[in-house]
């Protein structure tokens, strides 16, 4: 026997970790930093921390009240009923529920490219098909209504990125209710915030909520993750901000205890932690700044805990950062393959990631056959070439 019919389907590649890379290159994981996922590089809030160590004695019980507190702790905090707030096993699975609320089969999704691969994924698994628009690397990635609204063509889930992943471009929230108003009244507009703490614009839950001038609209939903600003990837805590019109709709499409006593608790502790996500975005910030400023080739403007640099070749550049201990995202697989992602880290590990992919950019220029993916492929063969 065989599973369905899934030639279609891509698997998802995930940034690459210390242990493993270290593991296969036979050296000491000391050696290495990583800027490869978008992590915290503070680790997890330390409220959550300890939530979690005093949360194993009772991990017996299914999660009841600590998933209700937690919902009620993100609901106050958006100023949203209770219902509206969908929480899930990390961004992703919140973008699974979306999928199973609204996609019949052949229904389609508009997704960005370059984007996030699991909004495909999750559409793929629901029986659903993938549209793509572009976001123009000569215009800088940016987000426009038009370049959506060009593109759209009836698709069920029209998905916006704010910031975007891997540019780090935004999208204002009027372009976002104009992108609502013109699809069809059946079209759900997503907006994945997964990185919005650490961008200088409002969150679309206005525009659900119709506040700040706006009419309030049943065709939005926002998502949000503990993933990135407050440090959590590891536990999987994420959740979708829902119309009030079809909230109830959780309780037929979720997954019964998705996101666990675990992860509840340690989100619980680091909705309170002010001090930790102010202190990562202040870091984010300094990052993505001091990259822009020293890096020697072209940075996008980042509005997200990441920077997306030109870089000519960058499988090449990828794998001799790494085997100078430094992991950063090969961006080849977003369709960017002149692009790495570098993740925002702490003062010391941007310093050391901004000196080292300096040192290799020299390197690659004085000898451009260094620059290779390892089948003989010069760096000057890319028709990529760095911007500066
Ligand atoms: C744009 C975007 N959306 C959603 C997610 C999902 O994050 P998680 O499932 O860890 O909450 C990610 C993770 O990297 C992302 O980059």
């Amino acid at each position: 026997m065989q599973p369905r019919d899934l030639s279609d389907h891509v698997a998802y590649e995930a940034g690459r970790g210390i242990e493993e890379v270290a593991r296969e290159l036979g050296r000491d994981p000391d050696e290495f930093i990583k800027l490869a996922s978008n992590e915290n590089p503070h680790g997890p809030s330390p409220a959550a921390a300890v939530a979690l160590r005093d949360a194993a004695s009772s991990v017996s019980s299914y999660p009841k009240s600590t998933h209700t507190d937690l919902t009620d702790a993100i609901a106050e905090q958006w100023a949203v009923d209770s219902s509206q707030v969908w929480l899930a096993n990390g961004g992703d699975g919140a973008l699974d529920y979306l999928s199973r609320a609204m996609l019949e089969p052949d229904d389609t999704v508009l997704v960005p490219s370059p984007g996030f691969a699991y909004y495909g994924m999750s559409a793929r698994y629901h029986h659903g098909d993938v549209r793509e628009y572009s976001l123009e690397r000569t215009e800088d990635f940016e987000q426009t209504a038009k370049a959506v609204l060009e593109a759209y063509d009836g698709d069920r889930i029209v998905y916006l990125t704010s910031p975007h992943n891997p540019s780090g471009s935004t999208i204002s929230l009027e372009a976002i209710e104009q992108i609502a108003e013109e699809t069809d009244e059946e079209t759900l507009v997503v907006v994945d915030e997964a990185y919005g703490e650490f961008a200088n614009v409002d969150s679309a839950v206005s525009l659900l909520e119709g506040r700040d001038g706006f009419d309030a609209r049943d065709d939005i939903a926002v998502l949000r993750t503990f993933s990135k600003a407050y440090g959590l990837a590891g536990v999987r805590l994420g959740y979708a901000v829902v119309p009030d019109a079809w909230a109830d709709a959780y309780a037929r499409v979720n997954t019964p205890f998705a996101a666990s006593e675990l992860a509840c608790r340690a989100g619980l502790a680091a909705i309170g932690d002010d001090e930790h996500v102010a202190r990562t975005v202040e870091t984010a910030r300094n990052s993505r700044a001091y990259m822009r400023e020293h890096i020697d080739s072209h940075v996008w403007e980042s509005e997200g805990n990441f920077a997306l640099v030109d870089v000519g070749d960058a499988s090449a550049v990828a794998a001799e950062l790494q085997e100078r201990g430094v992991i950063v995202r090969d961006c080849t697989s977003f369709g960017l393959p002149g692009c790495i992602r570098i993740t925002c880290g702490t003062e010391e590990e941007t310093e050391r990631a901004v000196e080292t992919l300096n040192a290799v950019l020299e390197d690659f220029e004085v000898d451009p056959g260094l620059a290779t993916d390892g089948s003989g492929r010069a760096a000057d063969a890319n028709p990529e070439v760095p911007d500066a």
